[in-house]
């Protein structure tokens, strides 16, 4: 089997922790690894597989000689690194949301639209982790009839903003128990016992940049550009694994229940949690660290006869970041569209 040479930008991360775990959890082939972060955390060892990799500031030379470069250290270092790690041979496969809307970038979740996949591709944006999410719990619906609308609320956890939130959630919880004041230093408002509107500036239409990426990232996954989509998305104490509650519109009669159940657990990525009897349904501290998306509470509203609401968990950290990403670098492994980056040595 072809073995890869890999680097991870953003290792240090609480996404490019994950993607440690997954490579030795997935066993993707790799022959030679660099980990790779700010001058920060130049010289940090991390645990590869059952290696201990020193972190290396990241340079223009770290991409020599790089099969795949996977990149999860935001969007300014994305547009300062992935053109030289491009120019030098690798596919990047990058967490941010750079260039995700570029024209002829493809914006892949690899269940849903792997088809416009081109071998000419080199690099692939992973989209919105909220967006991500509630595609997933989407897209079986779409055998059923033309979808006209999505609304959705959004309860995102706060280690979509990065290990730094984590940290403050736990460390607010223990300043909540003990009385004690409550000390924002990552996010703008306490988190711990509260919640608030998701954390990014609100543009001219009223929507936050959360908000604006979902609707249109997930108008460009779906292919379906004029696609109605409503959400609001909140931050809330949750350490990790985004909900939402989805609404979904059909042109036509919404189906029926029964086949909804079946076209979910039919459906590689989603793993269907739906217990009237024991009023259980998804929960974020399930989803987190599962790969599969979590559906359930499936109904048809009510008060619409083309309408059924569904809530979906994922464990954005996986399946909206560097899940999604090892499995396009998997996809491209497999159909033999990573060539040999051009400074190999
Ligand atoms: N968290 C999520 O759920 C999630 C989901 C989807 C996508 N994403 C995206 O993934 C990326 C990383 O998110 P995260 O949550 O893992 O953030 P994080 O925990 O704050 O980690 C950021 C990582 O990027 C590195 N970094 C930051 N600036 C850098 C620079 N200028 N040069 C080199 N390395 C730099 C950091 O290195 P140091 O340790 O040296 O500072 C760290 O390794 C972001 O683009 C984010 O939007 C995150």
């Amino acid at each position: 089997m072809k073995q890869y040479r890999v680097a991870i930008l953003g290792a240090t991360g609480a996404v490019g922790q994950e993607f440690l775990r997954l490579f030795a959890r997935r066993q993707f082939p790799v022959s030679a690894v660099r980990l790779l972060a700010s001058e920060r955390s130049s010289g940090k060892l991390l645990k590869f597989k059952s290696h201990n990799v020193p972190v290396q500031a990241v340079s223009a030379d770290a991409f020599d000689a790089v099969d795949i470069a996977f990149f999860s250290a935001g969007s300014e270092a994305a547009r300062q690194w992935a053109p030289i790690a491009l120019q030098k041979g690798a596919v990047v496969i990058d967490n941010s949301s750079a260039f995700r809307m570029d024209e002829g970038v493809p914006l892949v979740v690899p269940e849903i639209n792997w088809h416009v996949v081109r071998p000419s591709h080199r690099l692939f944006p992973v989209g919105n982790c909220t967006a991500i999410i509630l595609m997933m719990a989407v897209a079986p619906l779409r055998k059923f009839g033309r979808i006209a609308r999505i609304v959705a609320s959004s309860y995102q956890s706060v280690s979509g903003a990065g290990a730094r939130a984590m940290q403050e959630l736990e460390r607010q919880t223990r300043e909540l128990a003990d009385s004690k004041p409550l000390t924002p230093q990552v996010f703008p408002f306490p988190i711990a016992g509260n919640l608030f509107s998701h954390n990014t500036p609100i543009n001219e239409f009223g929507y936050n940049q959360e908000e604006w990426k979902v609707i249109q990232e997930t108008r460009k996954t779906l292919e379906s550009p004029g696609l109605a989509i409503e959400i609001t998305c909140v931050r809330v104490p949750v350490l990790r694994a985004h909900s939402l509650s989805i609404n979904v519109q059909f042109d036509g009669p919404a189906p029926a229940v029964g086949a909804m159940r079946e076209a979910y657990e039919a459906f590689p990525g989603i793993k269907l949690v739906d217990d009237r009897q024991n009023n259980t349904f998804p929960m974020p501290i399930q989803a987190a660290g599962e790969e599969d998306v979590l559906v359930g509470r499936i109904r048809q509203d009510a008060t619409n006869p083309n309408c059924v609401s569904v809530f979906a968990c994922g464990d954005q950290l996986l399946k909206g970041a560097a899940l999604n990403a090892l499995q396009i670098a998997e996809k491209l492994a497999a159909q033999e569209l990573i060539a040999e980056p051009l400074a190999s040595q």
